[in-house]
């Protein structure tokens, strides 16, 4: 027995859900770019879900109904106003997701229609919890939902309290829909693998909050503002850069387990980076990045950007708190991660592989007194 460190390249599941082949991400075989171009984040939750497209009565009903289900327990709002006001964002995310199964009296039940049901509660839910938290540690009362309103529309009103432009609602709408899904990411398998003991819907995406927050996976949107903080301007990259490379350390939002040759979601926000700098009459963040991307991948790795590079100025630009951005990577993954549990319910078979032996044979157990 012998294994790829880091399980690279081994296929550990079958799924219909999204593909990464030749470099090219697709959600139910439509690719990331005719999605981001041509849909909304809500048409991609349907498709994730139902494998399909909805029409236009669907995609209504659907924003109508996440909109009506983003009110949160008002136990979970006290458990928000109790955490202290500096505990870390996806901690309390991933405290609050466990609590709500406490308030779904059908959390337990695994049927696929309940699934379902359980994923559309938890996709409305955690952006009013993010919201809340933010709300609720600046010293604002967290504010009710819109009747109707779009994921990215409830978000930003729900933490800024104001009906958001029509350029940051585009801007957000198409970061949902590039993080919505990415085959057998690290906190998907983890959902998959919490969910194929026939475990619940909330303890899966509880497993995989907690899988994303890692600065390997997740959070390296927030590891990479902090380097842009840090640096601070366009003239003080090259410097940094050429210690940070000299050190043999990371660049974070640089890399991929999959794409080697480029992640092909980094484009599209490279480009909403740019419009919103522009927007907001703000360079600063947006060539900064341009500058870290020539060098780092003008070097001798070629490391391309990853999802997570340009996604940092793009939340930046939108006014969201630097510990928020992998929360809301959280927002829009949770489309994915349901997507993927209701699939390994349907086809259930328990997730248990081996590990290949490594350690010391044939000990002996001494009494404890000669030890
Ligand atoms: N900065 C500098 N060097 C990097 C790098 C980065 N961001 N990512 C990879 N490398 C280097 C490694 O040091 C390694 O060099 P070596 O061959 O001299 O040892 C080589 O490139 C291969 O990298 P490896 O770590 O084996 O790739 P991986 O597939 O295990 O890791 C990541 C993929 C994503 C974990 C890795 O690229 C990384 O840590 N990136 C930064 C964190 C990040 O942005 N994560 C978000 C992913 S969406």
């Amino acid at each position: 027995m012998t294994e790829p460190k880091g399980l690279e390249g081994v296929i550990a599941a079958k799924s219909s859900v999204s593909s990464i082949e030749d470099g090219v991400l697709t959600y139910r075989g439509y690719s990331i770019d005719d999605l981001t171009e041509h849909t909304t984040f809500e048409e991609v939750l349907y498709l994730l879900w139902e494998g399909r497209l909805p029409d236009q009565a669907e995609l209504r009903t659907l924003i109508k109904t996440l909109s009506q289900q983003a009110t949160l327990p008002p136990e979970v709002v006290t458990m928000l106003q109790s955490v202290p006001k500096d505990a870390n964002s996806m901690a309390v995310l991933r405290t609050a997701v466990s609590m709500l199964a406490l308030f779904d009296p059908d959390a337990q039940n695994i049927d696929v229609p309940k699934a379902k049901q359980a994923a559309l509660q938890l996709q409305a839910k955690l952006p009013a919890i993010v919201a809340a938290f933010a709300r609720i540690r600046s010293g604002l009362a967290p504010i009710e939902p819109l009747p109707e309103a779009t994921v990215a529309e409830q978000f930003l009103y729900l933490l800024r309290g104001v009906r958001p432009d029509h350029t940051s609602i585009q801007a957000l709408d198409q970061a949902l829909i590039l993080h919505a899904d990415h085959e057998l990411n690290a906190s998907t398998f983890a959902a998959r693998v919490t969910v194929a003991t026939l475990s619940d819907v909330y303890s899966g995406v509880t497993s995989a909050i907690g899988a994303l927050r890692g600065p390997l996976h997740g959070g390296a949107n927030e590891a990479v503002m902090a380097m842009l903080e840090e640096i601070g301007s366009v003239d003080r990259v090259d410097a940094y850069l050429e210690e940070k490379l000299a050190r043999k350390e990371k660049i974070m939002g640089f890399g991929h387990r999959v794409y080697k040759d480029g992640d092909p979601r980094a484009k599209h926000l490279k480009k909403m980076s740019q419009q919103l700098a522009e927007q907001n009459n703000d360079r600063r963040w947006y060539d900064m990045s341009v500058r870290i991307e020539e060098i780092v991948s003008g070097g001798k790795k070629q490391l391309k950007p990853n999802v997570d590079f340009y996604s940092a100025s793009v939340y930046t630009s939108l006014g969201i708190p630097r510990d928020l951005f992998t929360p809301l990577f959280a927002i829009s993954r949770v489309s994915g991660w349901t997507a993927h549990i209701i699939e390994q319910y349907a086809d259930n078979r328990l997730i248990r592989p081996r590990a290949e032996y490594v350690g010391p044979r044939d000990q002996k157990v001494k009494a404890i007194v000669h030890r």
